[in-house]
């Protein structure tokens, strides 16, 4: 068993966290649990960051103390974490006292060890980045990093002798090429190194609300010092106590940081100098990501562009968003989020693909086979498509494997949907719904095991990157969740005779345009809308959409049987539709104004793209009555239109034909 500790930046507490936080923590959380799956010792690190002039300054103008607006704002980034599924082993602040201790046990070993001084300071500070940039590296008087206005400082200051440190830091880069990924930023950093290190200032005197500089509290931390040493104060460093000193021996150096792409300097030159001056090893490797950017700014909150995770995970499901940033974001490189992207990947991978083939693989079962995994036979597995299907199985396991490791996850995202689409193949090949009528039972068994087999591979495949779809698929094929399950990961093992679970829809294909999720979340906020999805379930479309609009279930999905008493709590019944015309700034809804034979009243209904308003008009149609009402694009909706689509087709509004039943006649 290996040890595995990976980090993510510890946040700044004066924003609110935004999907940029949130995607670093999520993929930290995806390498962790794969880790864990393959069997290695992990620990997960993320936190916050609370010192500096920047909180300080922001705890001012909230009103409240320091410490209270710490404790309010950091708690923001702690809530975020479950409602992420995030699976971190500790949460670490830096307020907190272990963190005290270890900053200045370092600072103390760093300063015997004869690398720091006291001098004095002059020069620019920039308070949103917390860094001091150089004089020629001003742009028009501004930070070259966020562009803000800097400030001139001139203090005492205790200086680190980061310039001692040039040579052996570029030795190091040389004898671990993997040190700094992805290679141009490698790059840039042994140019910087190459251009020599300055000695840095770490020690501030304007300010208090930071970590006191041991035997001399006048002076407090540079943020950065204190910031960059909790990756070690979380396993340990800087207590007395026996068993923390073992857990430091035993987790340190980090085998990950994970970084955003803006602050690779402090991890990959600054915190190795420190670490180098006080005789302690490196981190294994400095992963750095891009960043998301919107309509090609970097989505920040100076900027005032961030996209709140939450909105997206009540819209589509905490697992789509969790896939759409994984796949969406090629690893090193900058990626733009868009609305129109996630509802694409959303109804195109996951309802489509993986939806439709973990409902196809397990409904098959429960109508042919009751429910229990059918036995394959021996000769026919040795055929061809399933030899094929089975090497694909062997060559893409230990592909996402490798790709993972090296946090590849979209490209290991892009393995195991070639594996979903060759499962659909093979399906379409094999078609067992026409063995099942008249094939072998052997055909019929190989097929149906194979599908769902294979489905059982992608789902512990998908486990790291989305854990609550991983683990339903496979509460469908009725496997236990194995806590190892990627140590001898393979296709053929699942157990013939084993009894499934109940075939769930997992990903509804959601019908609504961009805009009319937006405005329905608008309403939601009012109070308008009453349902949202549980953050464990995955995304269904809002309760109440109208039918043809409402997220369609794939036909072959096995619903859970319900009792003749629940159906009739439905109230079905026909109208007759007097007005309707189209829903202004909609492309899909249609308004109309019905008799219902008890009322009139508005429907709003999704099917503008189906029907021109005038050829409905004195049209009888089946509704739903009893349904609360709800606003869509402001208007209020009171019940919904039956009509029945195919996949991907237009809907149809259900007919009485030439004589239709008086309005309000009960549909049963
Ligand atoms: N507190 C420092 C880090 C100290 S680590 C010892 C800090 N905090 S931060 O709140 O500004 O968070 C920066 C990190 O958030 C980035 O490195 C990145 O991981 C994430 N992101 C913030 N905005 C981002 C995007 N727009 N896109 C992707 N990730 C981004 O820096």
């Amino acid at each position: 068993m290996s040890r595995f500790f990976i980090t993510t930046p510890i946040y700044y507490i004066n924003a609110e966290p935004h999907l940029g936080h949130a995607y670093t923590t999520m993929v930290a959380d995806a390498v962790a649990r794969a880790h864990r799956l393959m069997g290695d010792d992990v620990f997960f690190l993320t936190g916050t960051d609370e010192h500096g002039q920047k909180v300080e300054r922001a705890a001012q103008k909230s009103g409240e103390g320091t410490v209270a607006f710490a404790d309010r704002t950091a708690q923001k980034f702690r809530d975020l974490l479950p409602a992420l599924n995030i699976s971190n082993d500790d949460f670490i602040r830096t307020t907190e006292p272990r963190h005290f201790a270890a900053s200045q046990a370092l600072w103390r070993l760093v300063r015997d060890r004869g690398f720091i001084y006291k001098d004095r300071y002059q020069g620019w500070y920039c308070t949103v980045d917390e860094v001091f940039v150089p004089e020629k590296q001003l742009v028009e008087g501004r930070c070259p990093l966020c562009n803000s206005v800097v400030e001139k400082l001139e203090e005492e200051s205790y200086f680190f002798r980061m310039s001692a440190f040039q040579q052996t830091l570029l030795a190091h880069y040389r004898q671990h090429p993997e040190f700094v990924t992805p290679d141009h930023r490698r790059n840039e950093m042994l140019a910087f190194l190459e251009a020599g290190l300055d000695d840095l200032s770490i020690s501030r005197t304007s300010f208090t609300w930071g970590i006191p500089v041991p035997d001399d509290p006048a002076h407090v931390m540079y943020v950065w010092f204190d910031a960059l040493t909790n990756y070690m104060t979380a396993v340990g460093y800087g207590s007395d106590a026996p068993e923390q000193q073992q857990r430091f021996a035993h987790y340190w150096p980090a085998d990950v940081h994970l970084i955003g792409k803006e602050i690779v300097r402090q991890h990959a030159i600054y915190w190795p100098a420190f670490l180098l001056a006080a005789g302690l090893p490196l981190p294994k490797r400095i992963m750095s990501h891009g960043w998301w950017l919107m309509e090609g700014a970097k989505m920040s909150k100076s900027k005032g562009n961030v996209v709140r995770p939450q909105d997206y995970v009540q819209h589509f499901g905490l697992d789509a968003v969790r896939y759409f940033v994984f796949r969406e974001m090629v690893f090193g490189q900058d990626a733009n989020f868009a609305d129109d992207a996630i509802l694409t990947r959303y109804n195109a991978d996951l309802a489509n693909d993986f939806g439709n083939l973990a409902s196809r693989a397990t409904t098959m079962i429960h109508r042919s086979c009751g429910g229990v995994v059918p036995a394959p036979d021996a000769a026919l597995l040795e055929r061809e498509p399933e030899r094929a299907l089975r090497s694909t199985l062997d060559r893409v396991v230990p592909a996402v494997r490798a790709l993972v490791e090296e946090f590849q996850l979209s490209a290991a995202l892009r393995e195991i949907w070639e594996v979903v689409a060759a499962s659909n193949r093979y399906i379409v090949v094999r078609e067992p719904w026409k063995l099942a009528k008249s094939g072998s039972a052997q055909e019929l068994h190989t097929a149906l095991f194979v599908a769902a087999d294979t489905l059982r591979v992608i789902a512990e495949l998908l486990r790291p990157f989305m854990p609550d779809t991983g683990e339903r698929t496979l509460a469908m094929l009725g496997v236990t969740p194995s806590a190892t399950a990627w140590v001898d990961l393979r296709a053929g093992t699942l157990a013939p005779g084993g009894t499934l679970g109940t075939t769930v829809p997992l990903f509804p294909r959601i019908e609504h345009s961009v805009e009319e999720l937006r405005l329905m979340a608008d309403d939601t906020t009012q109070g308008a809308v009453p349902q949202t999805p549980a953050p464990s379930a995955p995304a269904q479309a809002p309760a109440h959409a109208p039918a043809p609009a409402q997220a369609a279930i794939p036909a072959t999905t096995e619903a859970p049987k319900i009792a003749i008493d629940d159906f009739m709590k439905v109230e079905l019944r026909t109208a007759k539709v007097l007005t309707a015309e189209r829903v202004p700034k909609s492309s899909k809804l249609l308004k109309l104004f019905v008799d219902t034979g008890i009322d009139q009243r508005t429907i709003v209904a999704g099917i503008a793209e189906a029907y021109e308003p005038e050829s409905l008009v004195g049209r009888t149609i089946g509704i739903v009555f009893n349904l609360k009402p709800a606003k869509l694009m402001g208007i209020e909706s009171n019940g919904m239109v039956l009509a029945a689509s195919a996949e991907g087709q237009k809907p149809i509004l259900i007919s009485f034909g030439d004589n239709p039943p008086p309005p309000g006649s009960r549909i049963r």
